[in-house]
């Protein structure tokens, strides 16, 4: 992680050069395309071991019109989605796909090219990417000195990383096909997931002027100091983050199979084992008996005095469990990075177009809307 905070300021300074050019002409800003590309950017550099610029070339770069591919909308998501959920062994045995099989052999052949154009540099080890890990981890060779975490996650509000805690490699051979699948996976759980946190947060920073300015003051005190340390010591950047993913969880639903057959006392229903069950985590986080006037955007809730009145199970954003989101601390280090560095230099803006709130699309997996246009200035 901290390896690869380097990386992620580097996007960061793209994201800038493309704001700074919004700024100077007065144009709008489509907040979510913004974050997008520089999400894109983030996975590209940190799992691909790519450095591509998807602000200027969104049309024409080829990992970003195959990127496009996988999350546009199209037929085969809404035909296979259920059939996986309804018959997953069916979909297995005929090898059913959500990706066209031009976009599969893209990444295959992309991944590939690049874990094979990585093994043959001589100066490998001096790159500290997810790509650069995972071939380490299959040679057994990593360098875990730097891997000493400091204690940037505040499992108060958003729980533990419960997957790895306690996991060691061990005996684990970790194969090509395990690095083409993992580098794939986090671009697909990473993409639009943190695009979508970061370009919920600038909009309601353009709505709530207040907090905007609280934002920059905590901010500003730092002095230009945005180290992987400092990030995780801003209380109120911690808590617009809290709040965004309260207010706008990006998956506003998250499934379970059941294991073993479950009587619910209060309704008396009766879970059957090896049924599906989806969880409403969006009406979980906006019931107002655990978030008062739960439709405010309010960054208080989360700050560190107010978090006794948080109930515990009542907040899941990255899910709940051993099965919660792997990319968790990722995708805060990423975004706490990317507010940091952006909030000191530029003022986000309502605009005539600037619609609040927000109308939400009907049949998106994550939550979205059509545009959310702000407006952008120079401090
Ligand atoms: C703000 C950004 C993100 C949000 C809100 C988010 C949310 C979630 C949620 C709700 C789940 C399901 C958890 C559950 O069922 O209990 C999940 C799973 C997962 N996420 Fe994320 N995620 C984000 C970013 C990322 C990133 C950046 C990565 C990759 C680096 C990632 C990788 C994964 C993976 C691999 C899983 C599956 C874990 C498993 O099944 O064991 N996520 N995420």
């Amino acid at each position: 992680m901290r390896a690869m905070h380097p990386l992620i300021i580097d996007c960061v300074h793209r994201l800038d050069q493309y704001l700074e050019t919004k700024a100077i002409n007065g144009d709008e800003l489509d907040v979510k395309r913004a974050m997008g590309n520089l999400t894109m950017d983030v996975i590209a550099s940190c799992a691909f071991g790519t450095q591509i610029d998807t602000h200027n070339d969104h049309k024409t770069h080829e990992f970003i019109t195959n990127t496009q591919a996988i999350f546009q909308g199209n037929w085969r998501i809404w035909l296979i989605f259920p059939l996986m959920t309804l018959f997953p062994k069916l979909v297995e045995k005929m090898k059913l796909s959500m990706m066209s099989s031009s976009v599969q052999k893209f990444f295959k052949s992309a991944i590939s090219s690049m874990i094979a154009r990585r093994r043959a540099d001589p100066k490998s080890g001096q790159y500290k990417d997810y790509l650069q890990l995972m071939i380490n981890a299959q040679n057994r060779s990593a360098d875990n000195s730097e891997d000493q975490d400091i204690d940037d996650l505040n499992e108060h509000i958003f729980g533990k990383t419960d997957a790895l805690k306690d996991q060691k490699l061990g005996n684990v051979v970790i194969s090509d096909d395990d690095m083409l699948a993992s580098s794939f996976l986090f671009l697909v759980a990473g993409y639009e997931t943190t695009a979508s946190l970061l370009s919920f947060l600038t909009y309601e920073l353009a709505i709530n002027e207040k907090c905007q300015q609280r934002l920059y003051e905590e901010i500003n005190a730092f002095d230009g100091n945005y180290s992987y340390e400092s990030i995780a010591r801003m209380p109120y950047l911690e808590a617009c983050i809290a709040e965004t993913l309260r207010h706008y969880p990006p998956l506003p639903a998250i499934g379970r199979i059941c294991t073993e057959e479950y009587k619910h006392d209060n309704t008396g229903l009766t879970i059957p084992k090896g049924m599906g069950v989806n969880y409403d985590v969006h009406s979980l986080h906006h019931e107002s008996e655990y978030y008062p006037n739960p439709e405010d955007w309010n960054p208080e809730r989360f700050l560190p005095e107010n978090r006794d009145h948080l109930v515990p199970y009542t907040y899941m954003p990255f899910g709940l469990g051993p099965r919660n989101c792997v990319g968790m601390r990722f995708a805060l280090m990423e975004a706490k990075t990317a507010v940091a560095h952006l909030i000191c230099k530029y003022r986000f803006i309502r605009t005539v177009n600037t619609r609040h709130p927000p109308t939400f699309k009907k049949f998106d997996f994550i939550l979205n809307t059509d545009d959310r246009k702000i407006g952008v200035e120079l401090r």
